[in-house]
């Protein structure tokens, strides 16, 4: 008889669910029987990369496939310390920023402790904590934004970390800097408190807050950015964090040396550089949600369209039903349930002929319905 692992396997390890990623285009375009498939579940950047970045991708030689990258993204971490005035030092680069995520939680918890983080969010925060045994305890939103008064009032002597996710998604809400400030000012330095600011480059509120410039008046505040979004480098895995010294200093003992290549640490560095390529997606962005939210006032369907390169959209029946109506007409997108809003499904933001196929396929759904 063969022995079983199960005594070898953590009670919390035990009775978490792994996540199932989508199956590559081909095989879902068989199962759907689609032609093509216009991919609008994962908020990548339909522009790709900046052209600096596409430069390097493009002429990346294959012998340095043979060497190790930099084992700390050097040069790239110099070039934010630059750009963002902190001293290279204070940042910590990862395969996405998924990974940081991990890091953070390693270097400051242990059994028995918990984060705070809210409901309805990026869910890797809580799967994080939960496969590593910690408590993850969450906030419902208020009016689909973090409540900070109940984020503070879930603290407890255990509470380490408080993840806050600005602007939030899958609903594109966010704290204003006065917010923000006011909540790092009431956690007073007693709890981490990370920003993850994934989304910020596409935000172009005044009163947004940029994290990076607060990190010296708040040492406990650590701060999340991703290369995967804006700079449309998601496949190339890489993204990073930011804080103070001795709180990086912290983290670093549980980072992952080697875990980024070296084609996306100099792929990031070049596309930090270009203005256009932000301002092309910004304005793409913009224009296409004015654009679908008409459509969808139309349609008579209520949506929540706030910051970020995406928008969230609420049915007239399950989002599972809906999403696989969708597949079958070449369109993919995110089926909510899973971020606890079911009924709703979120929208990338697209190129012209993916949100024509997206509202045409979305009438044909609704009609079918009807
Ligand atoms: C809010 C948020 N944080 C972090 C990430 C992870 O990004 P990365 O691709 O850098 O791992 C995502 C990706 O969807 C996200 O939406």
């Amino acid at each position: 008889m063969t022995p079983t692992i199960d005594h070898l396997v953590p009670e919390h390890v035990r009775h978490f669910e792994a996540y199932i990623p989508s199956k590559p285009d081909d095989v879902l375009m068989k199962m759907a029987g689609c032609t093509r498939l216009f991919r609008l579940n994962n908020n990548e950047n339909p522009l790709g990369p900046p052209s600096a970045a596409r430069t390097i991708i493009d002429g990346f030689p294959s012998p340095r496939a043979a060497i190790y990258p930099s084992g700390d993204a050097y040069h790239l971490r110099h070039r934010l310390a630059d750009g963002f005035g902190l001293h290279p030092d204070q940042f910590l680069v990862g395969n996405g920023a998924n990974e940081v995520i991990g890091f953070v939680i390693k270097a400051f918890c242990q059994e028995g402790d918990n984060i705070v983080t809210a409901d309805k969010t990026f869910a890797v925060y809580e799967w994080v904590a939960a496969f590593s045994g910690i408590d993850a305890r969450l906030v419902p939103l208020t009016d689909f934004t973090f409540d900070d008064a109940a984020m503070l009032a879930a603290i407890d002597q255990r509470t380490k970390i408080l993840f806050v996710c600005n602007p939030n998604n899958p609903t594109g809400t966010y704290w204003s800097e006065a917010r923000l400030r006011k909540f790092l000012d009431d956690v007073a330095g007693r709890q981490i408190v990370v920003v993850d600011e994934a989304y910020c480059e596409f935000v172009e509120k005044e009163d947004f807050p940029d994290g990076l410039r607060l990190i010296e008046e708040y040492p406990n505040l650590v701060v999340f950015r991703t290369f995967s979004k804006m700079y449309g480098l998601a496949g190339l895995r890489i993204g990073y964090l930011a804080g103070a010294p001795a709180v990086v200093d912290i983290i670093r003992r549980t980072c992952v040396v080697y875990s980024v290549n070296g084609l996306a640490q100099e792929a990031a560095l070049r596309a930090l550089d270009d203005e256009a390529h932000v301002r092309a997606t910004r304005a793409l962005v913009r224009e296409t949600k004015t654009m679908l939210t008409r459509e969808f006032q139309r349609l008579g369907l209520p949506h929540v369209a706030g910051e970020g390169n995406f928008i969230m959209l609420r049915l007239p029946m399950s989002d599972s039903l809906a999403y696989r109506r969708l597949m079958t007409r070449g369109v993919m997108v995110r089926s909510m349930t899973g971020f606890r809003f079911p009924n709703w499904i979120r929208i990338t933001i697209g190129l012209p002929d993916a949100m024509t196929a997206l509202v045409d396929a979305l009438h044909e759904v609704l009609n079918h319905a009807a």
